[in-house]
């Protein structure tokens, strides 16, 4: 993958708009047993949008945690994939930081947070390699981009959106 390189903005756009779809209390039920995000996938997938699927499966932070799995998929993640992984990774309620979003979470979620029901809790070495890929992917999405993180926006249109959202 180089600078530069087109992706497929419409992709990534729906991707980003469904990737929690598996979230949903109508839609849990028809993907028990799969992890979250191949859950959204799969739905999807059954639902008539196969397409989406590299794009999402990737995108939660527990994927960050099993560095053999985030060895494999990082260099062969479609720009659609990274893009909607690293945005997971930046937008809460707002665009922010990486480090304010894990904070979030981390808010959010004490002490288990990361695994949500598992039992096994990431140690702070874990967390710590977590951040790490986390920050490799940072670097790659802003590289593609050829933007730095704080110059990361969201699209115009989602102004809007969210505001329309909120008053439905
Ligand atoms: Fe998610």
């Amino acid at each position: 993958m180089t600078v530069g390189k087109l992706l497929d903005r419409r992709l990534v756009e729906a991707a980003a708009l469904l990737h929690d779809v598996d979230k949903l209390a109508a839609v849990r039920p028809e993907v028990a047993g799969l992890a979250h995000g191949a859950g959204s996938a799969e739905w999807l997938a059954r639902h008539g949008h196969p397409e989406l699927a590299e794009a999402i499966v990737g995108h939660p932070v527990t994927r960050l945690e099993d560095g053999a799995w985030f060895e494999r998929w990082f260099p062969m993640a479609s720009a659609e994939a990274l893009v909607v992984a690293y945005s997971d990774k930046r937008a809460g309620q707002r665009l922010e930081p990486m480090a304010e979003r894990f904070a979030s979470w981390e808010r959010r979620y004490p002490p288990d947070w990361r695994t949500k029901n598992a039992l096994e809790r990431w140690s702070p070495e874990t967390l710590a390699d977590i951040r790490l890929r986390a920050a490799r992917l940072e670097a790659r999405v802003c590289e593609l981009a050829d933007v730095e993180p704080r110059e990361v926006r969201r699209l115009e249109w989602t102004g809007r959106a969210l505001r329309y959202a909120r008053q439905a």
